[in-house]
């Protein structure tokens, strides 16, 4: 039997709770050591569930006094809970009084500090470790806050909502009084306390109304944060524009803190902020930098109605709200971007992370289905899954009805839902009922599964052209494979955006068999049953079919395409995407050959010279070149594979890359050259792709210097690093250095390091550029090991954590996967050193080992080795039992 399953919780077993909260009246005497909580709220049976005695949730509480309707009240504890047996029938005033230490708070969750100030974070079940709570998001309540701290360290106190009124208390201490007129779930209630200040700026939207927009942060942060409130306020407009979504509160407060587990939180109206999230100076932050806070700051805005105005019953509904706002903050990117090439860049990157991420979670271990069953650690459940692939499901909705009728049925949500915390088929239900007889909803049964089956579809794509009668029959299948529970799986419903080209490159008309006329060149066909034939007719020459266009859906595709199909393809698709997509399967097809066969890679001329007719080509993108010409990632190619060797797969790719490097070289020269962006830096899509190109062909000259004895190239670089204007150059510049293992690449990092060693952030890029390093002879483990002994490393910030630790284990396989298993003993030993500190990033580190099974045997017997040594620790959180015991199942 699975470990943990005692702890298990089921979507099945959901009830409504037994009592309602309406109203709570919150006051803090907040003091690092021991904060005083004082708890008064307004409680009502909820009469549609059967009576019961009331349990609240806490966690790491001390429990002070207990009253009902002001009389002390009998309680017990059981476990987490405290239980009252003999709460009154008739609605009630419950009053409690406790402490919590935020100081011993290494969690990063409930109330703590960070840097000298207090912070919360309440989701999924941080506000029990506050006061006792129905800590769940179904329990909607009125919230008034009264903050208490001592006036010089803590000027500015902070909580949803309103500011009603701020003063001076007795010795030193002074009060703040905030309300937030919108009932909400415990998990988006937040306080902020400490030596703050604040960029400003008040805007009127469209209905007129004036609004404070503010950004805190620490003292020195000051001038890092006008990008964020660029990207606030563009984020304000944009909603209003595209769904007609307005800002609802008078205040909207953004907060940076540097210790924070993920990257942000939509608390509401007080939105708290990983510092690696929201400060950027063209100094200290890459243009990659730029658009990721773009990004989530219009992430969380967003959440103030799709999360904070309609929320989610219980959280197996969680991608109700992030996959939504996932697929609406990935509009906004694209719609930021501006020119269709800019956009399709922004599809690009956001499908390459998808196959990095989600597609090694879906056929891994911990594979669930986008609205889980069960889980045992909500907080395990935050994943690329419900994120990403939520967000593609949402996209397959607006394929299926359209622009408008998605619109539509998004308003309908809103109609029906305002107020109230619902599940994911009030969702479906909303857009299908938007838009009766669509090609979604007279298929809505169906295309919910994507919401109850895990794992990535296959779907296999095989056309045969009849001259004769000029027809063209496209046979597709699909295929499920097995994921952990779920051994069955039905077939699922497909959209499959596609077009047909002529040898030449020629867009064909696309008329299917009994249709009246031609439908254009773009169709999007609808496979719902496991093999489904399209015949289309008046097809006047044999064509290349173009399919699964801007990927329209989250599926492994086998078109069996040969080289020329793609090169066509690469060369003439009108479909971005799949110029994008053909490029990258001719390379991959190259590697997977050479892995297939055992030798040694040999790039072929025809290979070679598509690559660099792209580089030359006159009209295409500096980003989309850089998109095209590089390789697939490792992880990507790994998942390509029953059994994977990382040393084989880096063996195979770095040859490709000398290949490239070396053939290309009068190329790549030219390209570093044409695309140096002159003037001041600003981080907009044609800048930033110039500098990814130049970066990329700076990073093959100092690869390629060592072969033809070049040392002009390598000084180049260090020159670069040294004389750039932003990070993005000497960010790039430093990368080229280090990952080419060039003479000069130490002498770069030692003055990087003396240069930025009192920005923390730009710090974490020190490490990270070090953890991803390509092996070379075990030098990059040996230094990572070193390094964890930097004065500058702890694993107490996450996010310095993430930059060393998780750019080994998780972004580096072949300095990770060793045949001395020496990377797999430092993870185990990792893994156990955080979980005693913050079992969230624990279990996000311990999750590495999710394909352990898929490795080649010496590999294999290794990990699992480790897994269980990890296992064997008697006192492992939850959220680490969980995932290991997922390993091991
Ligand atoms: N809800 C946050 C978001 O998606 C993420 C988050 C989850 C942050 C849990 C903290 C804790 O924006
Ligand atoms: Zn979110």
């Amino acid at each position: 039997m699975r470990e943990g399953t005692a702890n298990l919780i089921r979507r099945e077993d959901y009830q409504a709770p037994a009592f309602w909260i309406r109203t709570i009246d919150l006051t803090f005497d907040l003091d690092p050591a021991k904060t005083l909580v004082t708890a008064k709220m307004a409680l009502e049976r909820n009469r549609d569930v059967a009576h019961g005695p009331l349990r609240l949730h806490g966690e790491a509480l001390n429990v002070l006094r207990v009253l009902i309707d002001g009389e002390s009240v009998s309680f017990r504890q059981d476990g987490d809970q405290l239980v009252i047996d003999n709460a009154p029938d008739a609605d009630f005033a419950l009053e409690l009084r406790n402490t919590c230490a935020p100081d011993k708070n290494t969690t990063l969750n409930g109330l703590y500090t960070s840097g000298g100030s207090f912070f919360t974070q309440c989701e999924a079940e941080g506000f029990r470790r506050i006061t006792y709570f129905l800590d769940r998001p179904d329990v909607m309540a009125v919230y008034t806050v009264l903050l208490r701290a001592d006036k010089a360290k803590y000027p500015v106190l902070l909580s949803n909502g309103n500011l009603l009124e701020s003063g001076d208390l007795p010795n030193g201490r002074h009060f703040a009084k905030w309300h937030d007129p919108f009932p909400k779930p415990s998990y988006l209630f937040a306080l902020v306390a400490g030596d703050l200040v604040a960029r400003e700026q008040r805007v009127r939207t469209r209905a007129g109304k004036d609004h404070l927009l503010q950004v805190y942060v620490r003292r020195g942060d000051l001038e890092k944060t006008e990008h964020a409130m660029n990207s606030l306020i563009a984020s304000i407009v944009w909603d209003e524009a595209r769904f007609n979504l307005p800002l609802d509160l008078e205040r909207f407060m953004i907060v940076g803190v540097s210790d924070f587990n993920m990257g942000a939180m939509e608390n509401k109206g007080l939105n708290i902020f990983n510092t690696s999230a929201l400060l950027a100076s063209a100094a200290t932050a890459t243009d990659a930098d730029f658009g990721r806070i773009e990004s989530i700051v219009a992430h969380e805005y967003f959440h103030n109605w799709t999360g904070n105005r309609v929320t989610c019953r219980d959280w197996f509904q969680l991608s109700l709200k992030e996959g939504l706002t996932v697929f609406r903050d990935q509009e906004f990117s694209m719609d930021m971007a501006g020119s269709a090439s800019a956009r399709a860049v922004c599809r690009i990157q956001d499908v390459r992370n998808l196959r990095a991420a989600q597609f090694p979670e879906d056929s891994g271990a911990m594979a669930h289905a986008v609205r889980p069953d069960s889980y045992v650690e909500i907080n395990n459940f935050y994943t690329t899954t419900i994120y990403e692939k939520g967000s593609e499901v949402v996209r397959m909705y607006q394929t299926l009805v359209g622009r408008a009728g998605f619109e539509a049925g998004l308003k309908l949500y809103f109609e029906r839902h305002d107020g109230q915390a619902v599940t994911c088929d009030e969702f479906a239900a909303a857009i299908a009922d938007a838009n009766p007889g669509s090609a979604l909803t007279t298929r809505l049964g169906a295309f919910k599964r994507w919401y109850s089956q895990a794992g990535t579809p296959h779907v296999q794509a095989r056309g045969v052209y009849d001259a004769a009668a000029q027809t063209y029959t496209l046979t597709l299948t699909q295929h499920s494979r097995a994921t952990p529970g779920q051994p069955e799986k039905l077939p699922q419903v497909i959209p499959v955006a596609m077009g047909l080209l002529s040898a030449e490159g020629q867009a064909l008309p696309l008329q299917l068999q009994g249709e009246a006329a031609a439908v254009g060149s773009d169709h999007v066909l609808v496979l719902e049953q496991a093999e489904q034939s399209f015949v289309f007719i008046n097809v006047s020459t044999a064509p290349v079919p173009s399919l699964l266009r801007d990927f329209s859906a989250p599926v492994i595709l086998d078109d069996g395409l040969s080289d020329a199909d793609l090169l066509v393809l690469l060369q003439h698709d009108s479909d971005a995407f799949n110029r994008w997509e053909a490029g990258q399967r001719l390379g991959l097809n190259r590697i997977l050959a050479a892995l297939h066969s055992g030798t040694a890679l040999q790039l072929d001329q025809a290979y070679l010279d598509a690559m660099r007719a792209l580089l030359r080509h006159p009209q295409l993108d500096a980003a989309f070149k850089e998109l095209v010409l590089t390789l697939p990632g490792e992880g990507y190619i790994a998942e390509q594979l029953d059994i994977v060797d990382p040393q084989a797969i880096h063996a195979v790719v770095d040859s490709a890359q000398m290949q490239l490097a070396a053939a290309l070289r009068d190329d790549w020269i030219g390209a570093f050259e044409a695309n140096q962006v002159k003037g001041g830096y600003s981080p907009d899509p044609v800048s930033s792709g110039k500098r990814a190109l130049a970066n990329l062909a700076l990073s093959m000259l100092v690869m390629d210097a060592p072969r033809v004895q070049d040392t002009v190239w390598p000084g180049r670089a260090y020159q670069r690093f040294k004389d750039a204007g932003n990070m993005t150059d000497r960010l790039g510049a430093l990368t080229a250095l280090v990952n080419a293992h060039a003479e000069l690449a130490d002498s770069a990092l030692e003055r990087f390091h003396e240069l930025f060693k009192d920005d923390p952030l730009v710090v974490d890029k020190w490490f990270a550029l070090q953890g991803r390093a390509p092996e070379q002879d075990g030098k990059t483990f040996a230094r990572v090991k070193q390094l964890a002994k930097h004065a500058d490393f702890t694993l107490k910030n996450p996010n310095r954590a993430r930059s060393l630790i998780f750019s080994l284990c998780m972004y580096n396989p072949a300095a990770f996967h060793r045949a001395d298993a020496a990377g797999y003993v430092f993870w185990a030993e990792q893994v156990l050193a955080l979980d005693a500190i913050n079992p969230q990033i624990a279990s996000r580190l311990a999750r590495v080992m999710d394909r352990w099974n898929s490795l080649a045997p010496a590999y294999r017997s290794a990990a699992l080795e480790a897994i269980r040594r990890v296992a064997a620790k008697a006192d492992l959180s939850n959220d680490v039992r969980e995932v290991i015991s997922r390993a091991l199942a």
